[in-house]
C-alpha cells in the first residue's frame, strides 16, 4: 500500500490544557525541547510519510508559523553546540511538505478528518493525533500500522489494552480473529459506558485508512458528545471492506492533559542519550529526598 500523506487533526480547542491553550495551541506545548506537533511530524517522516495535512482552525496560525523555514535559527543552535536540535529542525524543513486545511466549526474528529478530503484525494492516508505521544517502540507506531495495512491491503487502527475504569474515554473495538499482528475488526463504538464496551481494546490515535472513509463519513450522524466521530465513520467503512486493529510496540502517553504531558516528559527524557543520564541522576536524588 503506497501511503504518502498524514492527516494531523489540530483544530480542537484544547480545553484540557486550559489556561495555557487560551493563548498557545495545545499542539505547540513543548515536550522537553520541541512542540508535540514536531514529534508527530518526525514519527511520520520516520515511517516514510512526507506530506503533512494539518487540520487547523481560527486562532491557531502559530502552528503554520512554527513550520516556516528558519535556517538562521538552525545556524544559531549549531553555533551554540546544540546540533541535535538544529538537525531536527533542518530535517523537518527539508523532508516534510505541509498543507494546512481550516476546519471552520469544531464538529468532531471525524469532521476534522473529512475536512482534509480534497488535500488527500483518492489515496490511502494516515491519521495521527498529536496528543497521543508514542515512544520507546521497536519502530515508529505509524510505521507498524503501515506494515499491517500493506500486508492486508486494508485500513488499520492502533489499539491498546485499557483498564475498565478508563475504557469509556476511548473508541473501543469489537475484535474478531487474529492473523499475526492483525486483529480483524467486527465493530467499533465511541466512548461506550464500561458495561457496554465490546472489549478492552481502546483505540489510540494512529490510523491508516482507505479513501472510502470519506464516503462513509458523509453518512455519519452526530454520535458520542453530539460530535461527528471518526470511530463511527470507520464502523460504516467496515460494512464495505475489512478493517484491522493492531497493537504497537511503544508506550503511549495522553499528552492532551497536564498529567499525561508530565509522564511523557519524564519517560522520554530518561530515554534520551543526551540528557537522559544527567536527568536520571537528578531524579533519583529528588526522589531520595522524598
Ligand atoms: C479520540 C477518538 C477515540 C480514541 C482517542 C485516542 O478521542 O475519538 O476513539 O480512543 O482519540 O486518543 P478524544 O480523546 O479526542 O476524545
Amino acid at each position: 500500500m503506497d501511503v504518502r500523506k498524514a492527516v494531523i487533526p489540530a483544530a480542537g480547542l484544547g480545553t484540557r490544557q486550559l489556561p495555557t491553550s487560551k493563548a498557545v495551541p495545545k499542539e505547540l506545548l513543548p515536550l522537553i525541547d520541541r512542540p508535540l506537533l514536531h514529534y508527530i511530524v518526525e514519527e511520520a517522516l520516520d515511517a516514510g510519510l512526507s506530506q503533512m495535512v494539518i487540520v487547523t482552525s481560527q486562532g491557531k496560525d502559530a502552528m503554520a508559523n512554527y513550520f516556516d523555514p528558519a535556517p538562521q535559527y538552525e545556524e544559531l543552535l549549531e553555533r551554540r553546540g546544540e546540533t541535535s536540535l538544529a538537525t531536527a529542525m533542518r530535517r523537518v524543513r527539508e523532508e516534510a511538505e505541509f498543507i494546512f486545511v481550516r476546519q471552520h466549526q469544531q464538529l468532531g474528529l471525524g469532521h476534522a478528518v473529512y475536512t482534509a478530503r480534497n488535500a488527500v484525494g483518492d489515496e490511502p492516508f494516515a491519521v495521527m493525533l498529536p496528543d497521543d505521544v508514542i515512544g520507546g517502540g521497536e519502530a515508529p507506531a505509524i510505521g507498524e500500522l503501515l506494515d499491517t495495512a500493506t500486508a492486508h491491503d486494508a485500513s488499520v487502527i492502533a489499539v491498546e489494552q485499557v483498564p475498565p475504569e478508563r475504557i469509556s474515554s476511548y473508541g473501543v473495538v469489537a475484535p474478531g480473529e487474529a492473523d499475526g499482528d492483525a486483529i480483524r475488526v467486527l465493530g467499533m463504538v465511541e466512548k461506550p459506558p464500561a458495561a457496554e464496551a465490546p472489549s478492552d481494546l481502546g483505540i489510540v490515535g494512529r490510523y491508516v485508512l482507505t479513501p472510502e472513509l470519506f464516503g462513509a463519513m458523509e453518512r455519519v450522524t452526530p454520535g458520542a458528545g453530539g460530535e461527528l466521530q471518526l470511530t463511527d465513520g470507520i464502523a460504516l467503512l467496515l460494512e464495505e471492506q475489512p478493517v484491522y486493529a493492531r497493537r504497537f510496540t511503544g508506550t503511549r502517553y495522553d499528552a492532551g492533559n497536564p498529567m499525561g504531558m508530565l509522564r511523557a516528559s519524564v519517560s522520554l527524557a530518561l530515554r534520551r542519550s543526551d540528557i537522559g543520564p544527567a536527568f536520571r541522576a537528578w531524579l533519583q536524588d529528588e526522589l531520595a529526598q522524598g
